[in-house]
């Protein structure tokens, strides 16, 4: 079965074909990021007028780079919940106009969900040249799911059938990246600039705080993210009333590498701690990363230092938002669930991942 997968809840507008829920054929991502690195961050209505632009260009692209036609193709699975509202309704509605003028069923897919799907991709056509990984996880599985807008700790039964063990209660992990890297004055998307920027500095050069959370497996990144705040202030010497805009300019080279890495070391402990103890008490039999944040190597380094199992992981341009895992979800979701009407998808911009929403 090949599936058609569209994405376009953010500021990617992506399309990819995946055969039988493991085989990409084409994976095509036009990024934003040049377009909102001039304002530090996403600015909704650009973007969704960005994805009106070249949505149709994309979802060409990947039918071509797949080397097949409308023919070829079984069906569409399309991100519906959650992101930015209009950025979602673009995706929906090419979905839904071409699932109706092409005659193919088509599936609504969560897309915080489809992001531990970019763990099952493990083959490629020629046209696709990534390092994949060897086989696919088994369940039960446990997922560390951190993006820009979600950090949760999800065990999978079964596909469809899965459970929240913990979440953050405040900033998402990448979000916590992305405002240190605005204090520090290193350039949007922030977690990349980080990562890098760490690479030369001294992840013990500053003490900042793990936050003790009540939930086992829940997290907070507010505390922390105020913490380096805090001490950058102290650090250049001036109080809290002053700019934080302006404190970059103040930082020297050196001090801005080591708050790099001391960030990163403490905001990659708080996420293996939490994923050590969910696996210790559940015994998962796989565990995977996902979202924009499992491109990070620090995180990388610290679980296989500190779980007793080998982790496969996705390619980093499958971490980040791509279409591939939306494809690919949307194969197993259609082994266990009837299509949805065209006229009958539609946006939730904000649902959580709390409970099993199929199976
Ligand atoms: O999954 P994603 O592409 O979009 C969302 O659904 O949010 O994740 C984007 C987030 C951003 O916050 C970005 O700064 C972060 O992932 N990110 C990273 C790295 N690459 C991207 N964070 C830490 N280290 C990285 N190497
Ligand atoms: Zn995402």
């Amino acid at each position: 079965m090949r599936i058609l997968g569209i994405e376009s809840s953010c500021d990617e507008t992506a399309a990819a074909v995946v055969e039988d829920g493991h085989r990409l054929l084409s994976n095509v991502v036009n990024s934003q990021i040049d377009i909102h690195a001039v304002y530090g961050g996403v600015v909704p209505e650009v973007a969704a007028r960005s994805h009106i632009e070249v949505i149709n260009p994309v979802i060409n692209q990947a039918l071509t780079e797949a080397n097949l036609t409308w023919d070829d193709i079984d069906a569409i699975a399309v991100t519906y919940a959650p992101g930015l509202i209009g950025s979602l309704l673009v995706g929906t509605l090419a979905a839904r106009t071409l699932a109706t003028l092409k005659n193919k069923p088509l599936y609504p897919i969560h897309h915080v969900e489809a992001h531990v799907y970019a763990n099952f991709i493990t083959d490629q056509s020629n046209s696709v040249n990534l390092t994949l990984p060897s086989k696919q996880p088994t369940f039960p599985m446990l997922a560390l799911i951190v993006s820009g807008g979600h950090s949760q700790l999800v065990l999978f039964k079964d596909h469809g059938d899965f459970e929240l063990l913990g979440q953050t209660q405040d900033d998402a992990v990448g979000e916590a990246f992305d405002k240190v890297a605005k204090i520090l004055g290193l350039p949007y998307p922030g977690g990349p600039s980080i990562a890098n920027a760490a690479l030369e500095g001294d992840p013990y050069a500053y003490q900042l705080p793990k936050a003790k959370m009540q939930g086992a497996y829940d997290f907070s990144f507010s505390g922390l993210k105020t913490a380096v705040l805090r001490a950058v202030q102290r650090e250049v010497g001036v109080d809290t009333t002053f700019p934080s805009r302006e404190l970059a300019a103040l930082l020297s080279d050196t001090q801005k590498v080591n708050f790099a890495a001391s960030f990163q070391r403490v905001a990659i402990e708080t996420l293996v701690d939490k994923a050590e103890a969910a696996f210790k008490d559940h015994s998962p039999a796989s565990v995977v990363i996902a979202g924009g944040v499992a491109a990070n190597q620090e995180l990388r380094r610290q679980l296989s230092e500190r779980l007793p199992l080998s982790i496969e992981y996705a390619p980093m341009s499958l971490c980040t938002d791509n279409a591939a895992m939306i494809g690919t979800l949307g194969y197993y979701y259609a082994q266990k669930k009837q299509p949805t009407a065209p006229v009958d998808v539609e946006v939730v911009p904000s649902l959580s991942m709390t409970k099993t929403v199929w199976a």
